[in-house]
């Protein structure tokens, strides 16, 4: 098994990868571009990785902390999902851009401070 240090890397530069794949998808649209371009298959092929690699991450962190499954990984595990998501709407609603730019702001300030509180 990996130290706690390596699974933190993998956990947060995944999630680095995530967040740019959102950015770089909400500046596209920004830029009035279309539903399918070039770089489509990259993007979603990159944040599938990034996002499974995320997770195998934040579980090997919890095996590490060996604190089992406390609620708030259970409110991580939703936020996964709902980042999963996201990429998806981020396509559906390109009028939105601008207000997707700060939700997914919003999203990783509620990760990082779910993680480092632990507030259940
Ligand atoms: C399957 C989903 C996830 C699981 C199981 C998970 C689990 C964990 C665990 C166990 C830690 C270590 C906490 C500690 O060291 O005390 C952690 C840290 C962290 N997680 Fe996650 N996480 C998940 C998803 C996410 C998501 C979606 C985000 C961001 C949006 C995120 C952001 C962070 C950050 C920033 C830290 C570092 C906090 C610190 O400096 O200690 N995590 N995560």
């Amino acid at each position: 098994m990996l130290s706690y240090q390596v699974y933190k890397i993998l956990h947060l530069v995944s999630l680095f990868g995530v967040f740019m794949c959102l950015g770089a998808l909400v500046i596209h649209h920004m830029n009035g571009g279309a539903k399918h371009f070039p770089a489509r298959m990259w993007l979603v092929l990159s944040f599938t990785i990034f996002m499974f690699l995320a997770f195998v991450g934040g579980f090997g962190l919890m095996a590490r902390l060996g604190s089992g499954m406390q609620t708030w990984i259970y409110a991580k595990i939703a936020l996964w999902l709902v980042i999963g998501a996201y990429m998806s709407l981020i396509a559906r609603k390109p009028d939105w851009s601008k207000v997707h730019w700060f939700v997914l702001l919003v999203l990783g300030a509620t990760g990082a401070s779910v993680a480092l509180y632990k507030p259940f």
